[in-house]
């Protein structure tokens, strides 16, 4: 008989922190079963209980990756936010660290960014000793259950100790909302190399604004953008803003948005704009937004601070606030997108591609799987729910499909149509769906564009809740939730074509290895 072995931790946070009244202790009982749940994710984070949102604070320090995250440690619903924490040496395994930031007078800890500040222009650590910065938002329930437009703000804290323990600064809120403007949040932060400032990007309803500081504490308004541009279907989330290299060497930047709802699939998503910036404000000659994923379970996502500009790092939310919060689990809920790489090529204009960094893809054992019947090329594999199935088609490409299925008559369907020239995820009939109506359907379609001329790899990420569809490393991609009944354990390809290069990887579960710690 299986022995339950139950871990409790107990997290008490001592740090004196002049704005906070009081610190609750937060007790999380996890169980080693948890980690078998029927969906939960093998090679994916999710958290170790509870609930948790968008990806926040990620930043590369000491060759260590940090994943905080929107988190609240009493349910598997959403409530008042802290910031969980995780750490990771490689991206693939996780390890699970205290609580880093919790609420307190000023409001709940919402999503932003942290930053290390090799130069201590803050002031909060010395230059041997650099401290963590992050800065979030504050929402004050009270002040908008009372009416008050001004309830969001920006505050910050610091670590001395490598993200470990968190002191918020004394001087919160750093970012005001002088023009009680509803929803002014998600503070993305980062140095700027050529104006020697750190900029600061967040987002206010219907637009981003862009602000600069010496200090990290003291910040001047630049710019706003985006009140005539783009999605605006819902409130303007999660900004990111970085550089990235074209094909041909310049620089352009990226700005990411994510809207809620208004995404071309329904919901949740992340639109982007590509343009330049001078140090003050960001223009471009786009006249419509792009979409980074067309699967309805990526959002809020943002990438790495710290990393070599080659090495820009991106993890997104995979779940969608249509139903994220009635998916079929128990003990916790959502995971995160596989840390992916970002990338700008040209299909006639610039797009941003995001594909699985090396680090995922690179011990993985792959195999030729063997075909059972001929005429429509269908394999039987076990293990096919945390696996990496990839495979290459000619261009230009002809209508493909692929569906995975199982013994309770579950199918899953992804593919390619010609005469719409769209790529596609079906999950109407993949699995349990009766928690939301609003989950299955529609079948998600994305417009396809290439990085690739000649022959183009189809891959396909599954894990036991999650697939991630890649065509073309990642020129168009698609993510979504799946809730199979039992395991997806067949596969099979239509094609007019051939199917060159088919390999299948079973992916280990990182929750399984030695770097797996849960206290
Ligand atoms: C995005 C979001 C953010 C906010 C956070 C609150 O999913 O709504 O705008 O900061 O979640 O948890």
């Amino acid at each position: 008989m299986k022995k339950p072995i139950f871990i409790l931790f107990t997290l008490i946070f001592l740090q004196s922190c002049k704005t906070e009244t009081k610190e609750p202790a937060v007790s999380q009982e996890i169980t080693t079963d948890s980690y078998t749940e029927e969906y939960r994710p093998q090679y994916h984070f999710s958290p170790p209980a509870h609930w948790m949102n968008d990806p926040n604070g990620l930043v590369f320090y000491e060759d260590t990756y940090h994943l905080f995250y929107q988190y609240y440690p009493e349910d598997t619903k959403w409530g008042p936010m802290h910031w969980g924490h995780a750490t990771s040496k490689d991206l693939k395994s996780w390890k699970n660290e205290k609580v880093a930031i919790y609420p307190d007078s000023l409001g709940y800890i919402f999503s932003g960014s942290a930053v290390v500040d090799l130069k201590n222009t803050s002031g909060f650590g010395s230059s041997d000793n650099p401290p963590m910065v992050a800065m979030f938002t504050y929402h004050n329930a009270e002040k908008e259950k009372a009416g008050d437009t001004n309830y969001q703000t920006q505050g910050i804290a610091y670590s001395l100790d490598n993200g470990e323990s968190w002191t918020k600064y004394t001087g919160n809120p750093v970012v005001k909302n002088d023009k009680d403007q509803k929803d002014f949040r998600d503070p993305k932060i980062f140095w700027h190399e050529e104006s020697q400032k750190w900029i600061l990007v967040l987002v206010a309803g219907d637009h981003a604004e862009i602000y600069n500081s010496t200090d990290l504490k003291s910040w001047q308004y630049l710019s706003d953008f985006g009140k005539n541009l783009g999605a605006h279907g819902g409130v303007w989330e999660c900004p990111d803003f970085f550089p990235l290299k074209t094909p041909s060497g310049d620089t352009k930047w990226v700005l990411f948005i994510s809207i809620n709802p208004g995404a071309p699939n329904g919901g949740s998503g992340t639109q982007y704009f590509i343009g330049d910036f001078d140090g003050k404000s960001f223009k471009t000659d786009q006249k419509q937004e792009k979409w980074l994923d067309y699967g309805r379970d990526n959002y809020a996502g943002i990438t790495y601070n710290n990393l070599p500009e080659d090495e820009r790092t991106f993890i997104g939310w995979m779940s969608n606030w249509f139903y994220a919060e009635q998916t079929p689990t128990t003990k916790w809920r959502s995971a995160m997108t596989l840390p992916r790489k970002l990338e700008l090529y040209k299909d006639s204009t610039l797009y941003v591609s995001n594909y699985p960094v090396a680090a995922v893809i690179k011990d993985l054992n792959y195999f030729s799987p063997q075909k059972e019947k001929e005429q429509n090329q269908q394999y039987t594999d076990s293990l096919l729910q945390k696996s990496n199935l990839k495979f290459e088609l000619p261009r230009p490409l002809s209508d493909f499909e692929i569906i995975y299925s199982n013994t309770q008559g579950d199918s899953l369907k992804m593919g390619y149509t010609k005469s719409e020239n769209q790529f596609y995820v079906d999950r109407t009939k993949a699995g349990q769906s009766d928690f939301s109506n609003r989950f299955a359907e529609p079948v998600m379609k994305a417009p396809a564009h290439f990085k690739t001329d000649n022959t183009i790899e189809v891959s396909v990420f599954t894990d036991q809740s999650s697939i991630e569809f890649f065509a073309d490393k990642g020129a168009t991609v698609l993510t979504a939730q799946v809730f199979p009944h039992v395991p997806y354990t067949t596969f099979s390809i239509k094609t007019q074509d051939e199917v060159k290069n088919l390999k299948l990887a079973h992916i280990p579960s990182t929750w399984n290895s030695p770097n797996q710690k849960n206290n």
